[in-house]
């Protein structure tokens, strides 16, 4: 089926519902917006950066299964696209089956990536990916006796988490139990279970960036790869990310294969973010997002058709090209201080280089460690690149 989009605030509209209005979701409406889609955004908070770019915008608590089902029979829209975890899954999965909407990729999909186990049982159990050993936990007994079994050092998530959220590196036995008391209190859904994974030493850690998108002669749902892109995360958030990832051809092969199988399993049309570890020839499944990945704001500055395009042309049934034209690397701006009404300083000489490019989100409120920008530079190495980043996102000052 040929796809067909109309005129925005018209009856003949193609309407999407953005499900989370953070910063990767405002290039997403951007994308989409360019494409003469009609964009409404959702998020629980006022003049979040999607809604700030989108035509309409609705502020709910859309882990409530009521609320969000009113809010898709009001807006009828042709596509749902969720950007955040946080959502009431079981309207999505029932919304798929009535099929008058379309949920990006797929309600599976987004059922099974907002809970860490859903995922890993996936992964691992039943596709047979190489991950972390794990085990899980729902009491105080069962997780001393994971991390007895799992061993030390090993990392602690909440199912329910993101960003780091909640999440411990434990050491030790005597790390335990507080490791326990800071999961149970920082879920954002408190599920009150977590996994316990071994660590994993790899040499290095990668997004690779699969899209699903229609063959535009056959029809036929076809997997492609984005160059895989590197990162460096702080306290489970990423800091700086660049593209290509240099990597053996062996570990290509096999991170692509890992990414083919578990996207494939997910369904539907869109873009995923696959995070994988790599040591030499080896690759280790870790998590993936069925949307946008931040550490692909790289692709802002790096690709023909960057992540959010390419997201946009997917799920709308167009065809996609991953190429990358531009050896690039982001770096993360924060708040640095708490507040609303932050002001940002220093601009022109953050953006000195021609190379460097700027996003300012737009929330109106920073916290210390809230991601409020991003730097983009471009150079002939991702090393150069790297540091031109950096250097430049330090001369911003952001004042409250
Ligand atoms: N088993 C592991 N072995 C080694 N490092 C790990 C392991 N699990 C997590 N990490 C490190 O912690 C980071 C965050 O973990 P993970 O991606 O599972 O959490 P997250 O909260 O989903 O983070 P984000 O939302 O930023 O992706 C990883 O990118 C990696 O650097
Ligand atoms: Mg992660």
């Amino acid at each position: 089926m040929s796809i067909t989009i109309g005129t925005p605030l018209q009856p003949s509209a193609f309407k999407v519902l953005l499900l989370g209005s953070g910063e990767l979701g405002k290039e997403v409406v951007i994308s989409l917006q360019r494409l003469g889609v009609e964009v409404h955004a959702a998020d629980r908070y006022h003049n979040a950066p999607a809604m700030q770019v989108a035509h309409f915008s609705h502020t709910l608590n859309m882990a409530d299964p009521i609320a969000l089902q009113q809010l898709i029979d009001e807006v009828q829209p042709n596509l749902v696209v969720p950007e955040i975890e946080a959502i009431a899954t079981e309207v999505l999965l029932h919304i798929e089956k009535q099929n008058k909407t379309t949920i990006i990729p797929s309600a599976k999909a987004v059922n099974l990536t907002m809970n860490r186990e859903g995922i890993r049982t996936l992964a691992a159990d039943e596709l047979g990916l190489p991950t972390s050993n794990f085990r899980f936990a729902d009491n105080l007994a069962s997780f001393r006796a994971a991390c007895d079994d799992i061993g030390y050092p090993n990392f602690v998530k909440p199912v329910m988490s993101s960003s780091g959220k909640g999440q411990s590196h434990i050491k030790s036995f005597e790390e335990v139990d507080a490791a326990w008391d800071y999961a149970m209190q920082a879920a954002r859904v408190n599920q009150g279970k977590v996994i316990i994974e071994s660590q994993i030493d790899f040499d290095f850690e990668i997004t690779l960036l699969t899209v699903r998108a229609k063959n535009p002669t056959s029809g036929a749902i076809e997997t492609h790869f984005c160059n895989p892109i590197g990162h460096q995360q702080q306290n489970g958030d990423y800091i700086e990310s660049w593209q290509p990832q240099p990597m053996s051809q062996a570990a290509l092969e096999s991170a692509q294969h890992i990414a083919d199988k578990i996207t494939t399993a997910l369904g539907g049309c869109g873009i995923f973010g696959v995070e994988l570890f790599v040591k030499g020839d080896l690759v280790w499944f870790s998590e993936v997002s069925p949307r946008p990945h931040d550490t692909g704001l790289v692709t802002l500055a790096s690709q023909f058709q960057n992540e959010f395009e390419l997201h946009a042309r997917a799920i709308l049934g167009l065809p996609v090209n991953t190429e990358q034209h531009s050896t690039a690397a982001s770096a993360v701006i924060y708040a640095g201080t708490d507040g609303t009404n932050l002001s940002f300083n220093h601009l022109e000489t953050a953006l000195t280089n021609p190379n460097t490019d700027l996003r300012l989100f737009g929330k109106p409120e920073g916290f210390v460690k809230r991601r409020m920008g991003v730097i983009t530079a471009r150079a002939a190495t991702t090393d150069h690149a790297r540091e031109i980043a950096r250097e430049s996102a330090k001369q911003i000052s952001v004042k409250a």
